[in-house]
């Protein structure tokens, strides 16, 4: 319950503009800011820097440079040209070559064409260097857009991408089958979006049984899945079904925020179990970093410490 209002307060949160402007004039400035914990800085640079200390850990990283709802088309082409600009320097500094992207960042919210040819132009450059592109979820407007996006370059024969499925949504069971079908590799997460009871489980309890069925179906049907959680009972639930169904720990792996349950993440890796990084980066983390807060209200105290600190040195 406390839970669902603090996401709803933040959702609220992150489309405010004047927000967004002092976040964005006090947010990264300082190394030891509390956002830095959460993006990796705001050039790729940066990114790279955070993606060798997770790799000296043993731990694998996808890079995210944020970015999502841009509304005109030179903005989504834009990110296009940032993206495959910072994949050549990702490649070219010798870090894992694996990055998500938004689909509303490329163009969703102006239309389809433009979308799958920005998408395209991204996928062809991320084959040229052998990288691997996930395709995140957004909140459920979106949900059959992004799919239909998936399916449609799948089919015209990229296959160095995978899609993002949300337990939260009722639909999902259907979505994992349609691309368990197609042999594409899915990301299961909980599902970040305040979205309402008509579409998607409310209750906390609901989410996670969902989550468990849905893992299940992963583990019997689907190609190398992503368990992406920070929840202790969801990963204890994800060992022991791959034990039950026969898929040793190289043929998943788990995935985990940057920032978020530093212990686990190490625990997992001296486990035996492949753990990846999701190290997001840019300028435009405001939206990204009030998810995160969202969904851990405990947060909002550091943050209102970092701030009183940044101002008092600025
Ligand atoms: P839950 O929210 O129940 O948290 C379990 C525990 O994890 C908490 O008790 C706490 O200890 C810790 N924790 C979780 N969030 C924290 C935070 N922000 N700060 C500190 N501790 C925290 N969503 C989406 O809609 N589309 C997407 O494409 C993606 N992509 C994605 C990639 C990866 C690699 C991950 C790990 C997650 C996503 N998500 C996402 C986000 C996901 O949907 C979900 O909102 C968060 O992972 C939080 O849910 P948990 O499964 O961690 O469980």
């Amino acid at each position: 319950m406390i839970q669902a209002v603090a996401r709803a307060a933040f959702s609220v949160l992150a489309d405010s503009q004047s927000l967004k402007r002092a976040a964005s004039r006090y947010g990264l400035r300082r190394r030891d800011s509390f956002a830095r914990r959460f993006i990796a800085g705001e050039s790729v640079a940066d990114a790279i820097e955070a993606a060798r200390a997770l790799e000296a850990q043993g731990l694998t990283v996808t890079l995210d440079l944020l970015g999502e709802s841009v509304a005109a088309r030179d903005a989504a082409l834009r990110a296009v040209e940032q993206y495959i600009a910072s994949m050549a320097q990702i490649a070219r500094a010798g870090v894992g070559r694996n990055i998500s992207l938004k689909l509303t960042q490329l163009g969703l919210t102006i239309d389809r064409a433009t979308t799958v040819d920005n998408l395209r132009r991204v996928l062809d450059a991320a084959a040229a260097d052998d990288f691997f592109v996930r395709i995140d979820m957004e909140n459920s407007p979106y949900t059959d857009a992004t799919l239909d996006t998936f399916e449609t370059v799948w089919g015209i024969g990229y296959k160095n991408v995978g899609v993002v499925i949300q337990s939260a949504l009722r639909r999902s069971e259907q979505d994992i089958r349609r691309v368990n079908r197609l042999g594409g590799r899915v990301r299961l997460v909980k599902g970040a979006y305040r979205e309402p009871g008509e579409v998607a489980y409310r209750r906390k309890a609901d989410v996670d049984a969902a989550f468990i069925d849905l893992m299940t179906l992963l583990f019997k049907e689907g190609t190398y899945p992503a368990i992406a959680t920070h929840d202790p009972a969801m990963i204890d639930a994800a060992r022991r079904i791959a034990r039950e169904t026969g898929v040793t720990p190289d043929r998943f792996e788990f995935q985990m925020l940057y920032g978020v349950r530093r212990d686990l993440q190490t625990a997992l890796h001296r486990d035996g179990y492949r753990m990846r990084i999701y190290v997001p980066f840019g300028s435009e983390w405001f939206p990204y970093f009030m998810r995160r807060l969202g969904e851990r209200p405990a947060n909002v105290g550091f943050v209102i410490k970092s701030v009183l600190q940044e101002k008092r040195s600025l």
